[in-house]
């Protein structure tokens, strides 16, 4: 069969991204523009400003994607962009521009779930690495800033189907990473400086208990959990499909709540006031800059934090692996690019003989390269978007 040469497009959040993939299993050229300098006085993505940015680099990011590639507009055989989830104004960016290419080079355009992009990120890099041999079910963890989700996927033929079975109750693990950097002026994004500090101190030196989260309808592991996975029904608002049989949530509001409680009784505030300021008038603060302003005991809240955050991702993933039998563990997002949690995760799955993959680091968080790879089913079953579809901000994934 012909290579497919497919330009995906992504700017959901505060990434303006472009990329080439041949036939889901080769990336061609991958460019992404960040934002982290216009947000990070903000402590936080502004909306508008993100909608802003993007408007100005959608242009020339895809230029540079398709001058990488050796590809011309002509000769791409399709257009693919993220519909959702994510902010409306910046799914719009890419949608807008995304439509018009198509339409002016008369070429298919498929629209692609953000978070099916991620899952298909660690396929097309094992694709590449030669590994076609994935073995299904697949309980794929979802992790980044706006999310953290478990599905069940399964490939039918081209098609794919996902059951989600857990997703958090209220802050996603990337988002308890930047707000507890952000708490300890550490500025933003925080997971990668809470990965790399994690390493400069104890991380059982604080005890956080993460809250078990019940499910109003959790229920103990079926004895077929693979058959009742086949009898799923619709729903789930903010999960996608849900699953009549166990599951698996998360919570993380909690332990930002506890980081901000060791914070106020042990007196911090000053010191933290201290840090903001010195690290905030350094352009682009180096390890040694963090290491220089942060003295053992907030490394050591900065080392348990971490340590907490990927237990408990871990925990509960390798349950519902077990609960349902799954083959196969993906780990992808943001929070997937976490040294901690690759490690550690790679350790206790290895225990229980379930292999589980990462995509590397540049694919784990967003880029446009996984939803050039997750349009590529899509572009071989002919399912197209059509001209008048718009940006879906909460956009489930079945
Ligand atoms: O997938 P992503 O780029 O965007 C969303 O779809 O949200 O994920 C960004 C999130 C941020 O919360 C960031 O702090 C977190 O991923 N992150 C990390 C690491 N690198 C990025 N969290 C922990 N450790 C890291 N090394
Ligand atoms: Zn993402």
């Amino acid at each position: 069969m012909a290579p497919v040469f497919i330009l995906g497009i992504e700017s959901s959040c505060d990434e303006t991204a472009a990329a080439v993939v041949r036939s889901g299993e080769q990336v061609i050229s991958n460019v992404v523009a960040s934002q982290i300098a216009t947000h990070q006085p903000y402590g936080g993505v502004v909306p508008e400003l993100a909608s802003r940015e993007h408007l100005r680099a959608i242009v020339p990011v895809v230029r540079q994607a398709l001058a990488e590639s050796g590809k011309t507009y002509e000769s791409i055989d399709a257009v693919a962009v993220t519909q959702g989830p994510g902010l409306a104004g910046c799914l719009l960016v890419g949608i807008s521009y995304a439509k018009a290419l198509a339409f002016a080079l008369d070429k298919p355009l498929i629209a692609v779930n953000h978070l099916e992009g991620h899952i298909h990120a660690v396929l097309l890099e094992e694709r590449q690495k030669g590994n076609h041999e994935v073995r299904f079910p697949v309980l794929a963890l979802v992790v980044s800033g706006g999310h953290t989700h478990l599905y069940l996927a399964e490939q039918h033929g081209e098609g794919w189907s996902y059951h989600n079975i857990g997703h958090t109750r209220d802050d996603a693990a990337g988002e308890a990473f930047d707000k507890v950097a952000k708490l300890l002026g550490l500025g933003y994004p925080g997971g990668p400086v809470i990965d790399r500090l994690s390493q400069h101190g104890d991380p059982r030196a604080v005890k956080f208990a993460i809250s078990q989260i019940k499910h109003p309808d959790r229920r103990t592991a079926a004895t077929n959990p693979t058959l009742i996975a086949k009898d799923a029904t619709k729903g789930g608002a903010t999960g996608g499909v849900s699953m009549p049989g166990p599951r698996f949530d998360f919570s993380y509001s909690g332990i930002k709540t506890a980081v901000l409680r060791y914070v106020e009784t042990h007196n911090l505030a000053e010191s933290i006031e201290v840090r903001r300021r010195v690290l905030s008038a350094i352009a682009k603060p180096k390890l040694e800059d963090y290491l220089a302003n942060c003295d053992p005991q907030v490394l050591d809240l900065i080392a348990s934090f971490q340590r907490a955050m990927v237990e408990d991702l871990i925990i509960k993933t390798l349950a519902a692996a077990r609960a349902y039998d799954v083959a196969t563990v993906f780990v992808t997002g943001g929070v997937a690019a976490n040294n901690e949690l690759r490690k550690t995760f790679e350790r206790e799955a290895a225990k229980e003989g379930t292999p589980v993959f990462f995509p590397s680091r540049p694919l784990s968080t967003d880029n446009a390269a996984m939803i050039a790879a997750a349009a590529y089913p899509k572009f071989l079953a002919r399912q197209l978007a059509p001209m008048d579809f718009s940006a879906e901000a909460g956009m489930a994934l079945r």
